[in-house]
């Protein structure tokens, strides 16, 4: 968890932005999560997030014990369609502890979004723990945009589920796939 501040190089007046001793423009950052399915408020925060690091590798959680709507490779694919416009931008998997996945992408950031005061203390455990396990790895929290905060994917299966409208949650080419999911 970290407070991102800048820093200046005088000779070329430049100013770079850094969290915990780690330069954020060249910095790769792992965007982890379940993305079942990817959301506008995913999609917003890897915007924000694709715009301050070096590169954004967004790492869904190939996880055994979870039933989720989407298989991994479906998510995946989503996740490819959507974020094609940005070209320092990656998807990925990944399996096992968080922090072993970071170490051997050589990412020093994990970013994550918080929306509301009810997210923070699940966000500060797993911060916490995850720098228990590796102190060199920062975790950096951004804000999506205030008309994501309610968004989960959780609401939005429930949502496509109960036949309601999508219009705004997700991508045109998730709520395809939501619709045919559900029928
Ligand atoms: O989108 P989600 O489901 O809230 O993402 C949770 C995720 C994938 C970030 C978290 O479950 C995770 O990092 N799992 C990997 C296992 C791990 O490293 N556990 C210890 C972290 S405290």
């Amino acid at each position: 968890m970290t407070l991102v501040t800048s820093g200046s190089c005088p000779e070329k007046r430049l100013r770079y932005a850094y969290a915990g001793g780690i330069r954020l423009d060249s910095a790769t950052a792992i965007y982890p999560g379940s993305f079942d399915p990817v959301t506008n408020g995913h999609l917003d925060l890897i915007e924000r997030g694709a715009k301050i690091f070096g590169r954004l590798i967004v790492a869904v959680l190939r996880n055994a014990e979870k039933d989720p709507l989407f298989s991994l490779v479906e998510r995946i694919e989503m996740l490819e369609e959507v974020t094609r416009q940005f070209p320092n931008v990656e998807v990925d998997s990944f399996h096992g502890l968080l922090v072993d996945y970071a170490r051997a992408r050589q990412a020093r950031v994990l970013l994550r979004g918080i929306r509301a005061v009810s997210d923070y203390e699940y966000e500060l455990q797993m911060a916490m723990m995850n720098r228990k396990l590796e102190p060199r790895i920062e975790t950096v929290f951004m804000l999506p945009a205030e008309a994501y905060s309610y968004l989960s994917s959780r609401l939005v299966r429930e949502i496509a589920q109960l036949g309601g409208s999508l219009n705004g949650l997700v991508p045109a080419s998730v709520e395809q796939r939501l619709r045919a999911k559900v029928v």
